[in-house]
Protein backbone atom coordinates (compact mmCIF):
# COMPACT_ATOMS: atom_id res chain seq x y z
CA UNK A 1 0.00 0.00 0.00
CA UNK A 2 1.72 3.59 -0.98
CA UNK A 3 0.12 5.92 0.58
CA UNK A 4 0.42 9.75 0.37
CA UNK A 5 -0.26 10.45 3.94
CA UNK A 6 1.07 8.47 6.21
CA UNK A 7 2.17 10.90 8.63
CA UNK A 8 -0.70 11.16 11.59
CA UNK A 9 -1.32 7.13 11.34
CA UNK A 10 0.39 4.70 14.64
CA UNK A 11 -1.55 1.79 12.55
CA UNK A 12 -2.14 0.99 9.14
CA UNK A 13 -5.25 0.90 7.07
CA UNK A 14 -7.26 -2.25 7.24
CA UNK A 15 -6.73 -4.14 3.66
CA UNK A 16 -10.71 -3.82 2.65
CA UNK A 17 -11.29 -0.47 3.95
CA UNK A 18 -8.11 0.53 1.72
CA UNK A 19 -9.68 -1.32 -1.43
CA UNK A 20 -12.99 0.36 -0.97
CA UNK A 21 -11.51 4.12 -0.28
CA UNK A 22 -8.78 3.33 -2.87
CA UNK A 23 -9.83 4.68 -7.14
CA UNK A 24 -7.18 3.62 -8.67
CA UNK A 25 -8.94 1.12 -10.90
CA UNK A 26 -10.93 3.77 -12.63
CA UNK A 27 -9.14 6.60 -12.05
CA UNK A 28 -6.46 5.55 -14.06
CA UNK A 29 -7.80 6.86 -17.37
CA UNK A 30 -7.17 10.37 -16.03
CA UNK A 31 -3.27 9.76 -16.28
CA UNK A 32 -2.93 12.16 -19.07
CA UNK A 33 -4.43 14.68 -18.12
CA UNK A 34 -3.19 14.79 -14.26
CA UNK A 35 0.12 15.09 -15.98
CA UNK A 36 -0.57 17.82 -18.09
CA UNK A 37 -2.58 19.74 -15.15
CA UNK A 38 0.99 18.47 -13.05
CA UNK A 39 3.06 20.14 -15.58
CA UNK A 40 1.88 23.35 -15.69
CA UNK A 41 1.34 23.55 -12.22
CA UNK A 42 4.87 23.22 -11.89
CA UNK A 43 5.65 25.63 -14.46
CA UNK A 44 3.77 28.01 -12.89
CA UNK A 45 5.64 27.02 -9.22
CA UNK A 46 9.05 27.84 -11.24
CA UNK A 47 7.71 30.97 -12.50
CA UNK A 48 7.00 32.46 -9.36
CA UNK A 49 9.47 31.23 -8.10
CA UNK A 50 8.21 28.97 -5.43
CA UNK A 51 10.77 25.92 -6.80
CA UNK A 52 13.73 26.27 -8.72
CA UNK A 53 13.75 25.99 -12.59
CA UNK A 54 15.94 23.28 -12.29
CA UNK A 55 13.37 21.30 -10.11
CA UNK A 56 10.91 22.41 -13.21
CA UNK A 57 12.75 21.06 -15.27
CA UNK A 58 13.60 17.37 -14.14
CA UNK A 59 9.24 17.21 -12.62
CA UNK A 60 8.62 17.96 -16.41
CA UNK A 61 11.06 15.24 -17.28
CA UNK A 62 9.93 12.27 -14.84
CA UNK A 63 6.58 13.35 -15.64
CA UNK A 64 7.18 12.71 -19.34
CA UNK A 65 9.07 9.78 -18.61
CA UNK A 66 5.99 8.45 -16.22
CA UNK A 67 3.49 9.17 -19.25
CA UNK A 68 5.83 7.06 -21.87
CA UNK A 69 6.41 4.36 -20.21
CA UNK A 70 2.72 4.17 -19.17
CA UNK A 71 1.45 4.23 -22.89
CA UNK A 72 4.32 2.10 -23.73
CA UNK A 73 3.41 -0.82 -21.31
CA UNK A 74 7.02 -0.39 -19.39
CA UNK A 75 4.88 0.26 -16.02
CA UNK A 76 1.98 -0.91 -15.07
CA UNK A 77 -0.78 1.39 -12.97
CA UNK A 78 -1.61 -1.16 -10.24
CA UNK A 79 -3.68 -1.58 -7.08
CA UNK A 80 -0.54 -0.80 -5.18
CA UNK A 81 -1.61 3.23 -5.45
CA UNK A 82 -4.40 4.44 -3.78
CA UNK A 83 -5.44 6.97 -6.94
CA UNK A 84 -3.82 8.28 -9.91
CA UNK A 85 -2.57 11.16 -8.17
CA UNK A 86 -0.29 8.98 -6.09
CA UNK A 87 0.65 6.99 -8.41
CA UNK A 88 2.17 9.28 -10.25
CA UNK A 89 3.77 11.21 -6.78
CA UNK A 90 5.25 7.81 -6.18
CA UNK A 91 6.78 7.25 -9.39
CA UNK A 92 8.01 10.54 -9.76
CA UNK A 93 9.78 10.82 -6.65
CA UNK A 94 10.92 7.10 -7.65
CA UNK A 95 12.70 8.72 -11.03
CA UNK A 96 13.82 12.14 -9.82
CA UNK A 97 14.18 12.16 -5.98
CA UNK A 98 13.59 15.43 -4.11
CA UNK A 99 12.21 17.75 -6.52
CA UNK A 100 9.49 15.16 -6.80
CA UNK A 101 8.75 15.47 -3.82
CA UNK A 102 8.29 19.50 -4.24
CA UNK A 103 5.45 19.44 -6.88
CA UNK A 104 2.65 19.13 -4.76
CA UNK A 105 3.53 22.52 -3.47
CA UNK A 106 0.29 25.11 -2.83
CA UNK A 107 -1.82 21.68 -4.43
CA UNK A 108 -4.57 19.04 -2.93
CA UNK A 109 -6.01 16.07 -4.04
CA UNK A 110 -9.24 18.14 -4.27
CA UNK A 111 -8.58 20.41 -6.66
CA UNK A 112 -6.07 18.20 -8.44
CA UNK A 113 -8.83 15.77 -9.07
CA UNK A 114 -11.23 18.68 -9.40
CA UNK A 115 -8.96 19.65 -12.47
CA UNK A 116 -8.26 16.40 -14.22
CA UNK A 117 -11.73 15.49 -14.13
CA UNK A 118 -12.95 18.65 -15.80
CA UNK A 119 -9.86 18.31 -18.61
CA UNK A 120 -10.97 14.90 -19.26
CA UNK A 121 -14.59 15.97 -19.39
CA UNK A 122 -13.98 18.66 -21.47
CA UNK A 123 -12.50 16.69 -23.97
CA UNK A 124 -15.48 14.13 -24.22
CA UNK A 125 -17.71 16.72 -24.45
CA UNK A 126 -15.86 17.76 -28.06
CA UNK A 127 -15.70 14.35 -28.84
CA UNK A 128 -19.47 13.63 -28.57
CA UNK A 129 -20.04 16.89 -30.46
CA UNK A 130 -17.97 15.82 -33.48
CA UNK A 131 -19.34 12.46 -33.44
CA UNK A 132 -23.00 14.45 -33.27
CA UNK A 133 -21.99 16.61 -36.00
CA UNK A 134 -20.94 13.17 -38.06
CA UNK A 135 -24.56 12.34 -37.54
CA UNK A 136 -25.56 14.89 -38.61
CA UNK A 137 -24.34 15.07 -41.62
CA UNK A 138 -25.06 11.84 -42.45
CA UNK A 139 -28.89 12.67 -41.78
CA UNK A 140 -28.40 15.50 -43.75
CA UNK A 141 -27.62 13.12 -46.54
CA UNK A 142 -30.31 11.40 -46.48
CA UNK A 143 -32.68 14.15 -46.59
CA UNK A 144 -30.86 14.97 -49.79
CA UNK A 145 -31.44 11.58 -51.68
CA UNK A 146 -35.49 11.60 -50.05
CA UNK A 147 -36.83 15.00 -50.81
CA UNK A 148 -39.44 12.95 -53.01
CA UNK A 149 -39.29 9.44 -51.05
CA UNK A 150 -42.85 9.44 -49.94
CA UNK A 151 -44.24 8.33 -46.93
CA UNK A 152 -46.88 8.16 -43.84
CA UNK A 153 -46.45 10.60 -41.37
CA UNK A 154 -48.06 9.32 -37.82
CA UNK A 155 -49.58 10.44 -35.06
CA UNK A 156 -50.46 7.97 -32.35
CA UNK A 157 -48.32 5.48 -34.57
CA UNK A 158 -51.48 5.74 -36.98
CA UNK A 159 -51.15 7.04 -40.14
CA UNK A 160 -51.60 10.36 -40.17
CA UNK A 161 -50.67 12.80 -43.08
CA UNK A 162 -48.36 12.09 -46.00
CA UNK A 163 -44.55 13.26 -45.34
CA UNK A 164 -41.53 12.73 -47.01
CA UNK A 165 -38.55 10.65 -45.66
CA UNK A 166 -36.16 13.60 -45.86
CA UNK A 167 -39.06 15.58 -43.86
CA UNK A 168 -38.89 12.41 -41.50
CA UNK A 169 -35.45 12.63 -41.09
CA UNK A 170 -35.25 16.41 -40.89
CA UNK A 171 -37.26 15.87 -37.45
CA UNK A 172 -34.00 13.59 -36.09
CA UNK A 173 -31.63 16.78 -37.17
CA UNK A 174 -33.34 18.81 -35.38
CA UNK A 175 -33.21 17.01 -31.76
CA UNK A 176 -29.56 16.08 -32.13
CA UNK A 177 -28.59 19.79 -33.45
CA UNK A 178 -30.01 20.53 -30.25
CA UNK A 179 -27.71 18.07 -28.41
CA UNK A 180 -24.84 20.00 -30.08
CA UNK A 181 -25.97 23.43 -29.44
CA UNK A 182 -26.73 21.99 -25.43
CA UNK A 183 -22.95 20.59 -25.71
CA UNK A 184 -21.68 23.93 -26.89
CA UNK A 185 -23.30 25.48 -23.89
CA UNK A 186 -22.18 23.26 -21.64
CA UNK A 187 -18.77 23.81 -22.59
CA UNK A 188 -18.33 27.42 -21.87
CA UNK A 189 -19.59 27.40 -18.16
CA UNK A 190 -17.46 24.51 -17.59
CA UNK A 191 -14.33 26.44 -18.99
CA UNK A 192 -12.76 27.36 -15.72
CA UNK A 193 -9.70 26.29 -14.11
CA UNK A 194 -10.49 25.14 -10.64
CA UNK A 195 -6.66 24.05 -9.81
CA UNK A 196 -4.99 26.80 -6.79
CA UNK A 197 -8.31 26.17 -4.82
CA UNK A 198 -5.94 24.13 -2.65
CA UNK A 199 -8.33 21.29 -0.41
CA UNK A 200 -10.84 24.25 0.18
CA UNK A 201 -9.45 27.65 1.04
CA UNK A 202 -6.72 28.54 -1.51
CA UNK A 203 -2.99 28.31 -0.05
CA UNK A 204 -0.59 30.68 1.13
CA UNK A 205 1.76 30.45 -1.95
CA UNK A 206 1.81 33.33 -4.37
CA UNK A 207 0.27 31.24 -7.21
CA UNK A 208 -0.51 32.75 -10.00
CA UNK A 209 -3.96 30.93 -11.11
CA UNK A 210 -4.50 32.95 -14.36
CA UNK A 211 -1.40 31.58 -15.97
CA UNK A 212 -2.22 27.81 -15.01
CA UNK A 213 -5.80 28.55 -16.63
CA UNK A 214 -4.79 30.29 -19.49
CA UNK A 215 -1.85 27.59 -20.28
CA UNK A 216 -4.57 24.54 -19.50
CA UNK A 217 -7.25 26.39 -22.29
CA UNK A 218 -9.48 27.75 -20.10
CA UNK A 219 -11.27 30.75 -20.14
CA UNK A 220 -10.48 31.61 -16.43
CA UNK A 221 -9.70 30.28 -12.85
CA UNK A 222 -12.85 29.32 -10.73
CA UNK A 223 -13.97 32.03 -8.50
CA UNK A 224 -14.15 30.65 -5.24
CA UNK A 225 -12.16 28.12 -3.78
CA UNK A 226 -14.60 26.10 -1.71
CA UNK A 227 -17.57 26.37 -5.28
CA UNK A 228 -14.01 24.93 -6.97
CA UNK A 229 -13.29 21.09 -5.37
CA UNK A 230 -16.94 20.48 -4.63
CA UNK A 231 -18.58 21.59 -7.69
CA UNK A 232 -19.53 18.99 -9.96
CA UNK A 233 -23.01 20.50 -11.65
CA UNK A 234 -20.81 20.66 -15.09
CA UNK A 235 -20.98 16.64 -14.81
CA UNK A 236 -24.52 16.33 -14.33
CA UNK A 237 -25.14 18.94 -17.01
CA UNK A 238 -23.27 16.96 -19.25
CA UNK A 239 -25.19 13.36 -18.41
CA UNK A 240 -28.30 15.33 -18.83
CA UNK A 241 -27.45 16.11 -21.89
CA UNK A 242 -26.16 12.52 -22.69
CA UNK A 243 -29.24 11.68 -21.45
CA UNK A 244 -31.05 13.77 -23.95
CA UNK A 245 -28.70 12.19 -26.57
CA UNK A 246 -29.91 8.54 -25.94
CA UNK A 247 -33.26 9.18 -25.42
CA UNK A 248 -33.06 10.68 -28.95
CA UNK A 249 -30.88 8.13 -29.74
CA UNK A 250 -33.27 5.06 -28.47
CA UNK A 251 -36.70 7.34 -30.19
CA UNK A 252 -35.12 7.01 -33.73
CA UNK A 253 -34.10 3.23 -32.59
CA UNK A 254 -37.08 2.59 -32.07
CA UNK A 255 -38.68 3.67 -35.02
CA UNK A 256 -36.10 2.08 -37.46
CA UNK A 257 -36.78 -1.50 -34.77
CA UNK A 258 -40.81 -1.12 -36.33
CA UNK A 259 -40.19 0.39 -39.57
CA UNK A 260 -37.45 -2.53 -40.26
CA UNK A 261 -39.77 -5.26 -38.58
CA UNK A 262 -41.63 -8.14 -41.67
CA UNK A 263 -44.45 -5.99 -41.63
CA UNK A 264 -43.76 -2.56 -42.23
CA UNK A 265 -40.63 -3.35 -44.26
CA UNK A 266 -39.82 0.59 -44.74
CA UNK A 267 -36.34 -0.05 -43.95
CA UNK A 268 -33.65 -3.09 -43.98
CA UNK A 269 -30.88 -2.40 -41.60
CA UNK A 270 -27.70 -3.62 -43.72
CA UNK A 271 -26.31 -7.28 -42.92
CA UNK A 272 -22.93 -5.95 -41.20
CA UNK A 273 -25.41 -4.33 -38.39
CA UNK A 274 -27.63 -7.19 -38.20
CA UNK A 275 -27.35 -10.43 -35.85
CA UNK A 276 -29.21 -13.98 -36.39
CA UNK A 277 -30.70 -16.23 -34.35
CA UNK A 278 -28.94 -19.16 -33.08
CA UNK A 279 -32.58 -21.25 -33.99
CA UNK A 280 -34.21 -19.65 -36.12
CA UNK A 281 -32.64 -19.86 -39.53
CA UNK A 282 -34.42 -16.79 -40.99
CA UNK A 283 -33.97 -14.55 -38.65
CA UNK A 284 -32.12 -11.08 -39.12
CA UNK A 285 -32.46 -9.13 -35.69
CA UNK A 286 -32.12 -5.03 -35.51
CA UNK A 287 -29.92 -6.04 -31.90
CA UNK A 288 -27.84 -3.04 -32.66
CA UNK A 289 -30.97 -0.66 -32.55
CA UNK A 290 -32.16 -2.19 -29.68
CA UNK A 291 -29.10 -2.50 -27.35
CA UNK A 292 -28.41 1.00 -28.21
CA UNK A 293 -32.39 2.06 -26.92
CA UNK A 294 -31.40 -0.69 -24.34
CA UNK A 295 -28.23 1.28 -23.19
CA UNK A 296 -30.83 4.63 -22.41
CA UNK A 297 -30.69 3.23 -19.04
CA UNK A 298 -27.71 3.00 -17.58
CA UNK A 299 -27.31 7.14 -19.23
CA UNK A 300 -29.86 8.10 -17.22
CA UNK A 301 -28.78 5.29 -14.39
CA UNK A 302 -25.40 7.49 -14.16
CA UNK A 303 -27.39 10.94 -14.19
CA UNK A 304 -29.83 9.77 -11.32
CA UNK A 305 -26.61 8.46 -9.56
CA UNK A 306 -24.67 11.91 -9.35
CA UNK A 307 -27.54 13.84 -8.45
CA UNK A 308 -28.56 11.59 -5.76
CA UNK A 309 -24.81 11.48 -4.95
CA UNK A 310 -24.37 15.26 -4.76
CA UNK A 311 -27.54 16.22 -2.97
CA UNK A 312 -26.91 16.39 0.50
CA UNK A 313 -22.58 16.86 0.72
CA UNK A 314 -22.06 20.05 2.63
CA UNK A 315 -19.15 21.92 1.69
CA UNK A 316 -16.84 21.38 0.51
CA UNK A 317 -14.36 18.47 -0.88
CA UNK A 318 -16.50 14.96 0.38
CA UNK A 319 -15.23 11.46 -0.34
CA UNK A 320 -18.53 10.98 -1.72
CA UNK A 321 -17.14 13.00 -5.07
CA UNK A 322 -15.25 10.34 -5.85
CA UNK A 323 -18.49 8.59 -6.74
CA UNK A 324 -18.16 11.03 -9.67
CA UNK A 325 -16.29 8.64 -11.86
CA UNK A 326 -16.96 5.17 -12.23
CA UNK A 327 -20.78 5.60 -13.93
CA UNK A 328 -19.71 9.19 -15.74
CA UNK A 329 -16.98 7.12 -17.57
CA UNK A 330 -19.23 4.47 -18.29
CA UNK A 331 -21.71 7.11 -19.43
CA UNK A 332 -19.11 9.23 -21.51
CA UNK A 333 -17.72 5.55 -23.43
CA UNK A 334 -21.54 4.17 -23.71
CA UNK A 335 -22.88 7.54 -25.65
CA UNK A 336 -19.80 8.02 -27.87
CA UNK A 337 -20.21 4.39 -28.75
CA UNK A 338 -23.79 4.69 -29.57
CA UNK A 339 -23.62 7.72 -31.85
CA UNK A 340 -20.87 6.40 -33.67
CA UNK A 341 -22.88 2.84 -34.28
CA UNK A 342 -26.02 4.52 -35.23
CA UNK A 343 -24.42 6.93 -37.39
CA UNK A 344 -22.73 3.78 -39.39
CA UNK A 345 -25.89 1.77 -39.03
CA UNK A 346 -28.04 5.17 -40.48
CA UNK A 347 -25.65 5.24 -43.18
CA UNK A 348 -25.76 1.90 -44.41
CA UNK A 349 -29.25 1.11 -44.02
CA UNK A 350 -31.71 0.13 -47.09
CA UNK A 351 -34.98 2.43 -47.98
CA UNK A 352 -37.77 0.45 -49.39
CA UNK A 353 -39.57 3.49 -51.00
CA UNK A 354 -41.93 1.82 -53.06
CA UNK A 355 -42.78 0.41 -49.59
CA UNK A 356 -43.37 3.55 -48.03
CA UNK A 357 -44.87 5.60 -50.65
CA UNK A 358 -47.40 2.44 -51.11
CA UNK A 359 -47.71 2.68 -47.54
CA UNK A 360 -48.75 6.73 -47.46
CA UNK A 361 -51.12 5.73 -50.47
CA UNK A 362 -53.70 3.80 -48.24
CA UNK A 363 -54.62 4.48 -44.53
CA UNK A 364 -56.30 7.83 -45.78
CA UNK A 365 -53.37 10.08 -45.44
CA UNK A 366 -55.43 12.42 -47.47
CA UNK A 367 -58.57 12.83 -45.44
CA UNK A 368 -57.67 16.29 -44.36
CA UNK A 369 -56.58 17.47 -47.97
CA UNK A 370 -60.02 15.87 -48.69
CA UNK A 371 -61.61 18.24 -46.09
CA UNK A 372 -59.44 20.76 -47.20
CA UNK A 373 -61.09 20.39 -50.86
CA UNK A 374 -64.52 20.56 -49.52
CA UNK A 375 -63.30 23.75 -47.65
CA UNK A 376 -62.21 25.43 -51.05
CA UNK A 377 -65.73 24.91 -52.56
CA UNK A 378 -66.74 26.69 -49.33
CA UNK A 379 -68.19 24.59 -46.98
CA UNK A 380 -67.37 25.00 -43.20
CA UNK A 381 -64.61 22.74 -42.24
CA UNK A 382 -66.67 20.88 -39.52
CA UNK A 383 -69.28 20.01 -41.65
CA UNK A 384 -66.45 18.77 -44.46
CA UNK A 385 -64.37 17.15 -41.61
CA UNK A 386 -67.82 15.32 -41.12
CA UNK A 387 -68.68 14.61 -45.03
CA UNK A 388 -65.24 12.97 -44.88
CA UNK A 389 -65.40 11.02 -41.68
CA UNK A 390 -68.82 9.34 -43.68
CA UNK A 391 -66.62 9.02 -46.73
CA UNK A 392 -63.65 7.38 -44.99
CA UNK A 393 -66.51 5.09 -43.23
CA UNK A 394 -67.56 4.15 -46.76
CA UNK A 395 -64.37 3.31 -47.93
CA UNK A 396 -63.53 0.90 -45.46
CA UNK A 397 -66.53 -1.66 -45.88
CA UNK A 398 -65.77 -0.80 -49.42
CA UNK A 399 -62.29 -1.90 -48.80
CA UNK A 400 -61.34 1.51 -51.36
CA UNK A 401 -58.77 4.21 -50.57
CA UNK A 402 -60.44 8.03 -50.86
CA UNK A 403 -58.63 8.21 -54.38
CA UNK A 404 -60.09 4.46 -56.08
CA UNK A 405 -63.64 5.92 -55.92
CA UNK A 406 -65.59 6.49 -58.68
CA UNK A 407 -66.75 10.38 -59.07
CA UNK A 408 -70.07 9.01 -58.68
CA UNK A 409 -69.09 7.03 -55.25
CA UNK A 410 -68.07 10.56 -54.32
CA UNK A 411 -70.85 12.75 -54.99
CA UNK A 412 -73.32 10.11 -53.31
CA UNK A 413 -71.52 11.60 -50.35
CA UNK A 414 -71.40 14.64 -51.52
CA UNK A 415 -71.90 16.81 -54.52
CA UNK A 416 -69.58 19.33 -54.22
CA UNK A 417 -66.76 16.72 -55.19
CA UNK A 418 -66.13 17.13 -58.71
CA UNK A 419 -63.09 15.57 -61.59
CA UNK A 420 -60.31 18.22 -59.95
CA UNK A 421 -60.59 16.57 -56.51
CA UNK A 422 -58.30 13.30 -57.77
CA UNK A 423 -55.73 16.26 -58.48
CA UNK A 424 -56.07 17.55 -55.05
CA UNK A 425 -56.14 14.73 -52.94
CA UNK A 426 -52.51 12.85 -54.61
CA UNK A 427 -49.93 12.24 -52.42
CA UNK A 428 -47.97 14.65 -54.21
CA UNK A 429 -50.41 17.58 -53.98
CA UNK A 430 -50.76 16.64 -50.43
CA UNK A 431 -47.14 17.13 -49.68
CA UNK A 432 -46.67 19.72 -51.97
CA UNK A 433 -49.02 21.87 -50.50
CA UNK A 434 -47.48 22.21 -47.62
CA UNK A 435 -45.11 24.91 -48.14
CA UNK A 436 -45.04 26.91 -44.56
CA UNK A 437 -41.50 27.13 -43.29
CA UNK A 438 -40.99 23.32 -41.82
CA UNK A 439 -43.49 21.76 -44.08
CA UNK A 440 -42.93 18.59 -46.19
CA UNK A 441 -42.73 20.15 -49.58
CA UNK A 442 -39.85 20.63 -52.00
CA UNK A 443 -39.37 24.19 -51.74
CA UNK A 444 -39.41 24.07 -47.62
CA UNK A 445 -37.22 21.25 -47.52
CA UNK A 446 -34.48 22.14 -49.71
CA UNK A 447 -34.77 25.15 -47.73
CA UNK A 448 -34.04 23.19 -44.50
CA UNK A 449 -31.43 21.04 -45.65
CA UNK A 450 -29.35 24.74 -46.86
CA UNK A 451 -29.57 25.69 -43.30
CA UNK A 452 -28.48 21.94 -41.60
CA UNK A 453 -25.02 22.33 -44.22
CA UNK A 454 -24.70 25.73 -43.26
CA UNK A 455 -24.78 24.34 -39.42
CA UNK A 456 -22.62 21.69 -39.88
CA UNK A 457 -20.46 23.69 -41.38
CA UNK A 458 -20.54 26.41 -38.61
CA UNK A 459 -19.50 23.67 -36.18
CA UNK A 460 -17.11 21.24 -37.89
CA UNK A 461 -13.60 22.04 -36.74
N1 LIG B 1 -9.77 9.80 -5.49
C1 LIG B 1 -10.26 11.02 -4.99
C2 LIG B 1 -11.50 11.44 -5.76
O1 LIG B 1 -11.74 10.91 -6.78
C3 LIG B 1 -9.22 12.08 -5.10
C4 LIG B 1 -9.34 13.18 -4.09
C5 LIG B 1 -8.98 12.68 -2.75
N2 LIG B 1 -9.06 13.71 -1.77
C6 LIG B 1 -9.19 13.43 -0.47
N3 LIG B 1 -9.26 14.43 0.33
N4 LIG B 1 -9.27 12.22 -0.02
O2 LIG B 1 -12.26 12.26 -5.36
Amino acid sequence: MAQLWGGRFTKETDKEVYAFNASINFDKRLIDVDIKGSIVHAKMLAKQNIISDADKDSIINGLNSILSDVKSGNILITEEYEDVHSFVEANLIERIGDAGKKLHTGRSRNDQVALDMRLYTRDTVLKTKSLLITLLSEINNVMKENIDTYMPGFTHLQKAQPVTLAHHFGAYFEMFKRDVLRLTDIYERMNYCPLGAGALAGTTYPLDREFVAENLGFLAPTANSMDSVSDRDYLIEYLSALSIIMMHLSRFCEEIIIFNSNEYRFVEIDDTFSTGSSIMPQKKNPDIAELIRGKTGRVYGALMSLLTTMKGIPLAYNKDMQEDKELSFDAFDTVNNCIHLFTGMIATIKFNKEVMEKSAMNGFTNATDAADYLVKKGMPFRDAHAVIGRLVLYCIENNKAIHELKLLELKSICDMFDMDVYDEISLETCVEKRITTGGPSRMAITNEIAKNDEFINNYSE
